[in-house]
């Protein structure tokens, strides 16, 4: 069986990738050809560990190609996995104007009984919209199937969550696509799920805004725990050691970012609404998760009172550490507010500085990119950590101070123990703890 995987964004790539190293034979395509030149030599857009080896490798093997020929690839295939884009629409609904061009490409092209798998996170009730014009624009009277397989990789850790994941959801219609997309995941075979289609694109929504609650929840929590003397990382390990709740995903911030629990938090909400159902519940999660930027630059202002002309150095800029991704990150929404206060920034993440020079270009008077963290801190009036890159965790705090006009860091992602860097010298300011 030929496999064709449209789109080469982050789920698109990695679901290529992964697909091959699971023996199967595939062709990556894209509209973008110099997309597809770069990934044909083995070059990754993006900054995900492992993913360039094992593209290297699959492609060496030639069990991986990429085309840009669009039509060509769905003709020469028998599966699909359809993973382009579903941006975030004006009203919070999912822009499914890709899936929908890709549908008729795919009517266009039917050469033959094909299954259409939906890979990007789409609303419930997608696979009706696709069947219908896949229907009303094919050419032939060939068959055809749409399946849906959600992907829960994690930007960071793609790799592997793809290799070994905690669970495979298949949603079919037949039995013909069942045992197709069954045989696919053979190696996993012990942790497939199958349900409907309406099921499996629920599970995805439903999965990443549950994600997003526990977030919301535990900075509630953080919230309660500055106005008292109760410590957030206590009652987050308190509240973990519960098996119904589990520790994951309990970590006090800046709130959830990236290209997926905002938009999809908000897919949810209007997908709900749209059917007369209450989603206040959501509608919260999305609330707490907004304010958390208002709320750290509340402790820049405790720290520096007026931050006009203040020199402030930013250690992360990505949404979160091992990936080079800024979306929607809270760095963005902080920068931003930090200008606005006439502040002057220095800047530093390890990878996502190219991303964030094209929002907010070098200026000399305001923003200054630097080489390292400790660049960055030089002649500044506070230190904030806004991504928990694992390099931060080792900094030389001493010579930090040593650099900065003031020792102040106001640290976002609690990555620091409070007494230790109070007895360097630091006035510290975190999230949820004294
Ligand atoms: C998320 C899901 O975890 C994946 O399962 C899913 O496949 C993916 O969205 C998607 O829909 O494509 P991702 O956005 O890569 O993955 O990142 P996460 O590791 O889930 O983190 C999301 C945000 O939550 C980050 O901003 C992170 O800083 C924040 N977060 C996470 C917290 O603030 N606290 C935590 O305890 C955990």
């Amino acid at each position: 069986m030929k496999i064709a995987v449209i789109g080469t964004g982050y789920v698109g790539l990695v679901t290529a990738v992964g697909l091959a190293e699971f023996g199967h034979n595939v062709i990556g395509t894209d509209k973008m050809a110099d997309k597809i030149e770069k990934i044909s030599r083995g070059e990754i857009p993006i900054y995900e560990p492992g993913l360039e080896v094992l593209l290297k490798s699959s492609l060496k093997k030639g069990n991986l190609a990429f085309s840009a020929d669009v039509n060509e690839t769905i003709q020469a295939s028998d599966i699909i996995f359809v993973c382009v884009g579903t941006p975030q629409g004006d009203d919070g609904s999912a822009d499914m104007s890709q899936i929908e061009e890709v549908s008729r490409f795919i009517a266009e092209n039917l050469n033959g009984y094909k299954v259409v798998v939906e890979k990007s996170t789409v609303p419930v009730k997608t696979s009706s919209w696709i069947k219908r014009t896949i229907s009303l624009y094919k050419k032939s009277d060939m068959d055809f199937d749409v399946a849906s397989n959600p992907e829960f990789l994690r930007e960071g850790s793609a790799v592997s969550d793809f290799l070994n994941p905690d669970r495979i959801i298949i949603g079919v219609e037949t039995e013909r696509a069942r045992d197709i997309l069954v045989k696919i995941y053979e190696r996993a075979k012990d942790r497939l799920l199958i349900t409907n289609i309406d099921t499996a694109e629920l599970i995805k929504h439903a999965s990443n805004s549950f994600l997003a609650m526990k977030i919301s929840y535990i900075n509630l929590m953080a919230n309660l725990c500055e106005k008292t003397d109760a410590n957030i990382e206590q009652v987050a390990k308190g509240m973990g050691l519960d098996p119904r709740i589990g520790s994951l995903f309990l970590k006090a911030g800046l709130g959830f970012g990236g290209s997926c629990f905002p938009k999809d938090l908000k897919a949810l909400i209007k997908i709900g609404e749209d059917l007369g159902v209450n989603m206040n519940l959501l509608k919260e999660t999305d609330r707490i998760n907004a304010e958390r930027a208002r709320i750290f630059l509340e402790k820049i202002k405790k720290a520096l009172w007026i931050l006009k002309d203040k020199r402030i150095a930013v250690l992360g800029l990505a949404f979160k550490p091992d990936t080079d991704d800024i979306r929607e990150g809270p760095s963005i929404r902080l920068i931003t507010d930090l200008l606005d206060e006439g502040a002057v920034l220095r800047l530093y993440d390890p990878e996502a500085q190219n991303n964030m020079k094209e929002l907010f270009p070098e200026d000399k008077a305001r923003i200054t990119y630097c080489r390292t963290p400790y660049e960055a801190a030089a002649g500044v009036n506070a230190l904030l950590i806004c991504t928990e890159w694992r390099e931060f965790f080792e900094l030389d705090l001493k010579k930090i101070k040593g650099l900065m006009a003031n020792p102040i860091i106001v640290d976002g992602r609690n990555i620091y123990n409070p007494d230790d860097v109070r007895k360097i010298g630091f006035e510290y300011y975190s999230v949820g703890r004294k």
